[in-house]
């Protein structure tokens, strides 16, 4: 069996690392009658918006599963379980809570911690109420407000059984993807949109992390983000700055304000019907301490100038691919690690996500999905690498554990260390589920 293997003396293998796996709301739990629609619900509904024209109605049924899921995860040996709150499944449109869908975080809460597992929440992966969007969503301050009170209940309800809270996953999908590029919900354009949309996250991360630490001190509470390493085509000077200027634009947009109340340099290079209204006092409410932050990485880019003094994407060549289309790149990995913890004064990182996508096939009960596995083999040593080098890491987390709704691609790219067979609901780890829970277990012999 292909194995996932860390240097004996890694400081990976020791109690203090954590080890997870990671899921969000939207894209296993199903259940739409039980809840609020969200943007994603719509967007479902728009022609031709995902690949396979599916939705999240039933997705992996998660709300009916969650025990047997959390029995499957307590299976892996895994340290920590990162899950995602449907704000429209614990919120009603008047503001009030959802008893009922409150109840089912509680309970689910409860099971994870019963079994010695702790609890990562992350407050907003991507399904916005739609009655909000309706009234402009992220491109309205309002919703960053709608979301402070939001934080409030769910801080309430869970309290500091949660070891760790994260205000957002991902903003840059949020605003870029789904205000900006339109190729995610609500499916709006424009580079205003999107910078604007993002400008709102950032407030809603700060009114949100004013919240968690007033009401559960003691919990880590703090923010994910996605990076991915701009690289250039060539070493001239004009490639050199189109991938400058899109390392500004996607990924130090999000992290400079929360760390150093400000946004990257290229804000001014930005029209002025484009930049983002910053109301007094903001970027002090953006930049607040946060206790962790939370680290998602797939792959990296490579950026060419595109002839205007903007950047454009170089598709990639020839190396080795996921079924995304992404390229295996475990090297980007750490420089990205390294780079960020010698550009910023940060406070201790947390893999939040990594994984591959892969064309698995489900044979005679078995999935022998050995390139996930030499993925996380390759990221995870990557992650080591980091850590030798200085990096403040704290644990890793695979996304993810099962497969689930890929968002604009559907059930088609599937992502999960066990495989779900959609037409029955059945769990199958795949031999990547084997080989990260082996890794998982071996540390026994560390402790
Ligand atoms: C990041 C997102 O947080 C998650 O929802 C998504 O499924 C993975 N990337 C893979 O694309």
């Amino acid at each position: 069996m292909q194995e996932i293997n860390l240097p004996s003396n890694s400081m990976m293998l020791s109690k203090d690392f954590l080890f997870g796996v990671a899921t969000s709301s939207f894209q296993i739990e199903g259940d739409r009658k039980g809840r609020l629609d969200c943007i994603w619900d719509t967007f479902c509904e728009k022609k031709n918006a995902i690949t396979d024209a599916t939705n999240g109605d039933i997705a992996c049924n998660h709300i009916d599963l969650w025990k047997q899921d959390v029995e499957l995860i307590d299976s892996l040996g895994v340290d920590a379980y990162r899950l995602s709150i449907s704000w429209p499944r614990v919120m009603k449109q008047d503001g009030s809570v959802n008893e009922v869908g409150m109840r089912f975080y509680v309970n689910l809460v409860n099971e994870v911690i019963k079994r010695g597992m702790k609890v990562f929440v992350t407050l907003y992966h991507w399904d916005l109420p739609q009655h909000l969007e309706d009234n402009g969503g992220w491109l309205n301050r309002n919703t960053a407000y709608a979301f402070e009170k939001y934080a409030e209940a769910v801080a309430n309800a869970l309290g500091e059984k949660v070891h760790s809270y994260a205000t957002l996953n991902e903003p840059f999908c949020s605003a870029y993807l789904g205000y900006e590029a339109g190729i995610h919900a609500p499916g709006k354009t424009g580079m205003a949109n999107g910078r604007k949309a993002a400008h709102h996250l950032l407030l809603a991360h700060g009114l949100a992390l004013k919240v968690l630490n007033r009401v559960c001190p003691k919990s880590q509470n703090g923010i994910v983000l996605n990076f991915s390493n701009c690289h250039t085509k060539s070493d001239s000077p004009e490639d050199i700055h189109a991938a400058k200027l899109a390392d500004d634009y996607h990924n130090q947009w999000y992290l400079k304000p929360i760390i150093e109340g400000k946004y990257p340099d290229i804000i001014d290079k930005l029209a002025p019907d484009v930049k983002p209204d910053i109301a007094e006092g903001d970027m002090a409410i953006i930049c607040q301490p946060i206790d962790y932050l939370g680290i998602n990485y797939y792959t990296r880019t490579v950026y060419q100038s595109d002839g205007n003094g903007w950047f454009e994407i170089v598709p990639p060549a020839t190396t080795e691919l996921t079924a995304m289309g992404w390229e295996i790149t475990p090297d980007a990995f750490t420089e990205l690690l390294v780079d960020l913890h010698q550009r910023y004064d940060l406070p201790p990182i947390y893999i939040t996500e990594n994984g591959a996508a892969m064309d698995d096939e489900l044979i005679d009960g078995e999935v022998l999905d050995n390139g996930r596995t030499a993925y996380f083999h390759t990221h995870l040593n990557a992650v080591n690498e980091a850590i030798e080098k200085g990096v403040d890491i704290r644990g890793y987390f695979a996304w993810s554990l099962m497969d689930n709704f890929e968002w604009a691609l559907g059930y088609s790219k599937r992502f999960g260390i066990v495989y779900v067979d959609y037409a029955t609901q059945k769990r199958t780890p795949k031999q990547s589920a084997l080989a990260y829970s082996k890794l998982v277990k071996s540390r026994i012999n560390g402790y």
